[in-house]
């Protein structure tokens, strides 16, 4: 068997670098051709984004001397938490007389952790089995703060949220 080998010089040049400031290549490849070495990237991943926010607003729970609404402002990762976990964080008291001493903890089997959705309830996950046993006979804005997810990793905007609304009927 014999082989056929051509030892003619080859053009070796630097190759020329190129990258684009906001891609960084994750492969390289290195072919051969007849003339010269080509040398191309390919980059195959865009680099992560950030997970988008959701802006919240708290009214209440009671009216102040002037007869206004205190509202408190927070902002969550979307997707990240749960409301209650979030006014937890924010020192925001979430329940009422019976529910501050009764509440289960967020397991969703007391029914105290009631709010209520002013706006952006669509940015909210949909009513839970336990959302549907203990707010059956509630408004639909109604949600229990430890079922509701704030977000949902890839949306964002605004949520406002009535404290204790079961102290303004
Ligand atoms: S804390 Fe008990 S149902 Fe939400």
């Amino acid at each position: 068997m014999a082989f056929a080998v051509n030892l003619s010089p080859v053009s070796l040049r630097s190759p020329e670098f190129t990258a684009s400031r906001n891609k960084s290549p994750k492969s390289i490849s290195l072919s051969f051709t007849k003339k010269r070495p080509v040398l191309s990237f390919a980059a195959t991943q865009e680099p992560p984004t950030a997970t988008p926010e959701i802006e919240l607003e708290f009214i209440g729970p009671k009216p102040e001397g002037d007869g206004k609404y205190p509202v408190d402002r927070a902002a969550a990762l979307s997707g990240e938490k749960l409301l209650r976990t979030i006014m937890s964080d924010n020192k925001l008291e979430l329940y009422g007389t019976y529910g501050k001493v009764m509440n289960c903890g967020g397991g969703g089997s007391c029914g105290t952790c009631i709010v209520e959705v002013v706006e952006g309830q669509e940015l909210l996950n949909e009513r839970t089995n336990a959302e549907l046993k203990y707010l059956k006979k509630k408004p639909e804005s109604w949600r229990l703060a430890c079922q509701t997810i704030v977000g949902n990793k890839e949306n964002s905007g605004k949520v406002v949220i009535q404290r204790l609304p079961q102290w303004k009927k």
